[in-house]
């Protein structure tokens, strides 16, 4: 199974996780929040853009009442390492004073726009905070995050597709794999 057009089959290097074992880790995440907000209303807040992807797949595996808010930032620019500068592009609305959040990330890699986010979030007064993300690099952690979920622990490579881009490319791939060198510098 493939979606690749010619452009991006010449710079994907391999499959890291194919889309088989994305979506059965993806249920048992969904399972386990599930237990853990047992009867309780959850805010997922989704950080745009890469957390779309994995949003969809584990909000449908989510038998709780939950509303959805959406964040935007970057810190990469068109670089593979993150600038450590941390912009908004897109503030959520909903109040999160008393709320259960659930912040739904793409990947920690240095841990900076998580670190931050949780502070603005904290300082907001919700009942409770925590923080579920599909790929953690726990190599390249700067400031240490607590994660209450994560899907796969990954090395220190460079990854695409499942909604994470390089350059706004590749989010529509169905499984995760890393780049050629010369694409991804
Ligand atoms: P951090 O602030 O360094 O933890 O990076 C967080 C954000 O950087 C993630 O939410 C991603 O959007 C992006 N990012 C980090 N590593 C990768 C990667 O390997 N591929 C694509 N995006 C990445
Ligand atoms: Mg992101």
């Amino acid at each position: 199974m493939t979606n690749l057009t010619n452009t991006h089959d010449m710079q994907i290097d391999k499959i890291l996780i194919p889309e088989n074992v994305i979506l059965q880790r993806v249920q048992e995440l969904g399972c386990q929040i599930t237990n853990d907000y047992h009867g309780k209303d959850i805010l997922l807040i989704c950080i745009l853009k890469g957390s779309l992807v994995f949003l969809s797949d584990l909000m449908r595996n989510i038998d709780a009442d939950f509303t959805l808010d959406f964040i935007q930032t970057s810190s990469y620019g068109n670089k593979t390492e993150s600038s450590g500068i941390i912009t908004f592009h897109h503030e959520f609305t909903t109040d999160v004073n008393g709320r259960n959040v659930l912040i739904i990330d793409d990947i920690i890699d240095s841990g900076l726009t998580l670190h931050y986010l949780r502070e603005y979030l904290l300082s907001r007064n919700p009942l409770s905070l925590r923080t579920c993300v599909l790929l953690d690099k726990p190599t390249r952690r700067k400031k240490h995050v607590e994660i209450n979920y994560v899907g796969f622990e990954i090395p220190d490579d460079f990854v695409v597709g499942y909604g994470l881009d390089f350059n706004e490319k590749y989010r529509g791939l169905r499984y995760i794999a890393t780049l050629k060198q010369s694409s991804a510098s």
